[in-house]
């Protein structure tokens, strides 16, 4: 059993806050099922991001624009249904935000009660923040996500690490600030400079939960899939990949494939 899941019988958004005080990091992986969360929970995780990473993962899109509100809702609804202690946190979906702040909010307080989940994500900084106003109003806690945000993909063109030059680097300091001045109560930093991300982490209050961002912050997230190596074609720098589920499985199915052609699944001891 992990050291953080003796500690704490449910994790909040203030038990983050207060591991952070403590030099204690945070981990965050993602899932998007009852199954997988349930194993995930178990494991001792602090937090499980219900991505809208999905849109990849589960339906096979190229890109996280397509996922729906509807589609993100299920999502988590299965995986609150598993959890016992980590804190669940729900992707805003492409265009359940961006155009104003009171769809923003309509959209936050559907996944609130129609899933059970615990707060929300978003990506963006200056852009969106009457809409992380309005949210966190209501009571619902945000945590902000800046850097490379998916969901501007064809802003940026390519998925390559951002904010290396200056004026980028310095809109994210500003971004992240302003977050953290706004209420947000953690921050996902995707895909930035090591220095970058630790300098930021080391300014705010707030913790910073980095991806492909380097040692310098206060946790880290991966998807699921991807650290257990389902996902085998997807090959980033930052990506540690724990098991090879894609050989293990695929191993399992020629097994099983070959049992029945040859007979030799079921056996006396498997029928009734
Ligand atoms: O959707 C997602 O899985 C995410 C993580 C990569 C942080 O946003």
């Amino acid at each position: 059993m992990s050291v953080a899941k003796k500690e704490y019988k449910r994790i909040t958004t203030k038990t983050l806050v207060d591991m952070k005080s403590k030099g204690e990091k945070i981990s965050m992986l993602t899932a998007y099922d009852y199954t997988m969360a349930k194993i995930v929970d178990n494991s001792g995780i602090d937090v499980i991001l219900v991505g809208d990473s999905a849109s990849n993962v589960m339906s096979g899109h190229e890109t996280t624009l397509p996922i729906t509100l509807d589609q993100m809702i299920y999502h988590a609804s299965s995986v609150v249904r598993a959890i016992s202690r980590s804190l669940v946190i729900v992707d805003l979906p492409f265009g359940t935000y961006q155009s104003d702040p009171k769809e923003a909010l309509r959209s936050s307080i559907r996944i609130m009660k129609e899933s059970g989940a615990h707060g929300i994500k978003m990506e963006g900084g200056k852009e969106i923040k009457e809409s992380i106003k309005r949210i966190l109003n209501a009571g619902i806690p945000v945590m902000g996500h800046l850097g490379l945000t998916p969901q501007s993909i064809y802003k940026f063109g390519t998925y390559t690490v951002r904010a290396k030059e200056d004026t980028e680097a310095e809109k994210l300091k500003k971004d992240a600030l302003l977050l953290e001045k706004a209420g947000c109560f953690a921050i996902v930093l995707e895909k930035v400079p090591a220095k970058l991300a630790e300098e930021v982490a080391k300014s705010l209050q707030i913790p910073i939960i980095g991806i492909g961002a380097g040692k310098g912050v206060d946790g880290q997230v991966l998807v699921t899939h991807d650290m257990l190596g389902m996902t085998h074609e997807f090959n980033p720098r930052f990506l540690r990949r724990y098991l090879d589920m894609f050989s293990e499985m695929t191993g399992a199915f020629q097994k099983y494939i070959d049992d029945v052609k040859s007979g030799n699944f079921p056996t006396e001891k498997e029928q009734y």
